[in-house]
């Protein structure tokens, strides 16, 4: 049975919370109060190893308010330390194997030795600097300089899901046979999560029976791994999310604060709130490490690579082999037949890194789509010509064909709105009084993650013609409940206005986190299903009931709009839903829908394309730079709805220019802790920062991925944006930085 045409899949629809958001009605996770409400406040260490050797907690305990100080003499152990696995597997999703107040021991400064629960938020705080810790400190390292001599190759990193070591072809016999070889270090500074809301989780009791308020990027991933690590049936816990503000990654595995909080609250017998503090965000729930990546490009004259191998070195903890797939998209992105990939680690006093949007992706870009400049510039060919006369229409690494492409388009839409064709190729060829101005560009790609447990949803219509369409999954502020809304609304063929979503609960049905850019794509999947199957099930009620219009009907003649059912041929022959759904008495009805990814998925290469492009200005005399513009051309595949997927994209490219310019932390290598703690150190985009930023959606079908063909925007936006910056800058003043970020300093 063909669909109706679609109506509201497309259309650049305001967020259906948007106004609930910007009033301040919209509740977030450390919005919830309960009655005889109870607040704690963690108590981080001081030291980055050792041992905690006394905790005297007695004036804390008489501080007026103040119900309990937990510690590891005190706190319950936990049940089972589930193994890392990322939380798109649908499985408990710990953040690290680690989880604190179980001994004495101290592997990272800021792993919490005490909780102070108190009756206000404001005495927990203050109790907190109250208790008295001791320590035996031990010596530790935390930066690359300290690590380096220490270095091993895993295995595997990523929780074991990416193996430490990729080859294809023969790498030296690739770098024999090149005629310009370029050997390049990229040195990159740590990142940490500042999402608008930070983490925070409220944990209350109702006898054996657990509800968590949790800032999440998947309920469930928390429900499974609360349930693990508290020995209880997740048929116990629910966990609610419904609006989230922003994660980009530190809410998509599930630290200790959830568990600690739902912990602390069956010891005090009252509701716990644990807001994480700004500061906390700091040392609670991963970062982007540290890097140092090694390019050895070889290519012929004509800029065909030949070899390429990268390397990386970065911190790990003590108990997890993690590192960002930062060479995952760098090897995928060319041609080249000889390829090395191998990742190095080495023990940090750190806790486990995690994701942080584009994992990987943002930082291996920017070491490769440098390169692949400095290649252009060596040979005197274009750069946006190089990356062409480099395309693959296979995935490297498999041989596979891609499910959908766009990259070329993307280049030569991106250049074109870019005014690429401006650019005279030496650098310092531009100039706007004091400021160097310069053109640079970098190719972007972001894989296409499929879950790997059956996404499910459902959905309900009412008599009245409305319907309801539900699934677990948080909207964390990319507009997933919208999106799913116009979804939804076509596949019944019911106007959007009459269609509403419901998500972010554990008693809808389950979705994977929504991470790696897989939400639209995989959500989508499960609404669309589920709403097609009770769109069929109506259609099969009308034809087996005698008094239909439509009885009898072949069902693939008949069409659904506006909530009517009709036939093709004879739009005056049908009814609809209402009328149908009274005459039989139902007051409402449902299906539900699930979705896994097709066994087909294997065969192909599957990657979102893009093409950046960022035109700098360098003040000459104190090298300051302004970002003046950035282009971005994307090709997400099918384009559910314009306005978020747009936002999504600006989103990633303002990161990107943070990620260029801005974002850093630094650990003390005296003191082995991070030097920032705070949006005041810790420095972002602002307004002022951000220039003009115009996106180029180029819509590709791809009947692969999933039903709608959606390849999804969260991440691909940010990939690229650094190097296209640096590029611009190495235009502008003929310095090539080869590092992140980029700072006054290193232009003066
Ligand atoms: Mo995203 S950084 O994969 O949660």
């Amino acid at each position: 049975m063909t669909m109706a045409p679609p109506l509201a899949i497309g259309q650049p629809t305001d967020r259906v919370d948007g106004r609930s958001k910007v009033s301040g009605t919209a509740h977030y996770t450390a919005d919830h109060t309960f009655d005889n409400m109870s607040y704690a406040f963690l108590v981080g260490a001081r030291v980055a190893s050792g041992r905690v050797t006394s905790i005297d907690a007695s004036e804390a305990l008489a501080s007026e308010g103040v119900l309990a100080v937990l510690t590891h003499e005190n706190l319950p152990r936990i049940a089972t330390q589930p193994p890392l696995i990322p939380s798109l597997a649908g499985m408990p999703a710990p953040g690290q194997t680690f989880f604190p107040l179980q001994d004495d021991v101290v592997h990272y400064e800021g792993q919490p030795v005490a909780i102070v629960v108190a009756d206000t938020l404001e005495r927990a705080q203050w109790a907190a600097a109250l208790v008295r810790v001791t320590y035996d400190e031990t010596p530790f390292v935390v930066t690359i300089d300290q690590g380096r001599d220490q270095a091993y190759e895993p295995e595997a990193i990523f929780a074991g899901f990416i193996p430490g070591r990729n080859q294809r072809g023969d790498i030296n016999a690739g770098l024999a046979q090149a005629d310009v070889r370029i050997d390049a270090e990229y040195t990159y500074a740590a990142n940490n999560h500042n999402p608008i809301e930070p983490s925070a989780t409220t944990a209350v009791w109702d006898g054996d029976e657990l509800t968590l308020h949790d800032a999440t990027q998947g309920v469930a991933a928390t429900q499974l791994t609360v349930a693990a690590l508290l020995g209880l049936t997740p048929s116990k816990i629910r966990v609610i999310s419904h609006f989230v503000g922003g994660s980009f990654g530190c809410k998509a595995m599930i630290w200790a604060h959830p568990a600690l909080s739902a912990m602390a609250a069956r010891y005090v017998e009252r509701p716990v709130k644990l807001a994480l503090t700004r500061a906390d965000m700091f040392t609670s729930v991963g970062f982007r490490e540290e890097q140092v990546q090694h390019i050895t490009l070889g290519a012929t004259e004509e800029g065909r690579l030949t070899a390429l191998r990268h390397h990386k070195l970065s911190p790990t903890s003590h108990f997890d082999n993690w590192a960002e797939p930062s060479l995952g998209v760098a090897s995928q992105m060319y041609a080249c037949p000889n390829y090395e990939g191998v990742y190095e680690l080495f023990r940090a006093n750190t806790m486990t890194p995690t994701f942080m949007r584009a994992p990987g992706e943002a930082s291996g870009m920017f070491a490769l789509e440098s390169t692949m400049d400095e290649l252009a510039h060596r040979i005197g060919v274009d750069p946006v010509e190089l990356r062409l006369r480099n395309h693959t229409d296979v995935d490297p690494n498999t041989g596979n064909p891609w499910s959908s492409e766009g990259l070329a388009e993307c280049l030569r839409r991106g250049a074109e709105r870019f005014g690429w064709q401006r650019r005279a190729p030496e650098p310092r060829s531009h100039r706007d009084g004091n400021w160097l101005i310069g053109y640079g560009m970098a190719t972007a790609g972001y894989p296409v993650y499929g879950p790997n447990n059956p996404q499910r949803a459902r959905a309900r219509i009412y008599a009245d013609g409305s319907a309801v369409v539900q699934a677990a999954t948080p909207d964390f502020g990319t507009g997933v409940s919208t999106v799913m809304t116009q979804v939804a609304a076509d596949a019944l063929g019911i106007p959007f206005e009459r269609c509403r979503f419901e998500g972010g609960d554990t008693v809808l049905p389950t979705i994977a986190a929504a991470v790696g850019s897989s939400g639209s794509g995989m959500i989508s999947a499960a609404v669309h299903t589920a709403a097609t199957n009770l769109r069929d099930q109506l259609i099969r009620l009308a034809i087996s009931d005698a008094e239909s219009p439509l009885h009898g009907a072949d069902p693939g003649a008949i069409t659904v709009q506006s909530g009517r059912m009709r036939l093709r041929e004879r739009p005056d022959t049908g009814e609809t839903y209402s009328e149908l759904m009274h005459r039989n008495f139902l007051p409402d009805t449902d299906a539900t829908g699930a979705w896994s990814p097709s066994s087909q998925t294997t065969q192909y290469g599957m990657m979102t394309f893009g093409a950046q492009f960022a035109e700098v200005a360098v003040d000459v005399d104190l090298g300051v730079v302004r970002v003046r513009r950035m282009v971005g051309a994307f090709a997400p595949g099918r384009v559910l709805n314009p306005k978020t997927a747009r936002s999504q994209l600006m989103g990633g490219m303002i990161w990107g220019l943070g990620q260029a310019l801005l974002e850093a932390n630094y650990m003390d290598p005296r003191r082995g802790r991070w030097v920032a703690d705070s949006l005041g150190d810790y420095l972002i985009p602002v307004n002022a920062d951000a220039p003009d930023v115009d996106v180029e959606l180029v819509e590709v079908e791809d009947k692969i991925v999933n039903p709608l063909g959606v390849k999804g925007v969260g991440e691909v936006g940010q990939v690229g944006v650094a190097a296209a910056i640096a590029n611009a800058i190495h235009h502008a003043t003929g310095r090539r930085v080869r590092k992140l970020p980029i700072t006054i300093e290193d232009l003066l």
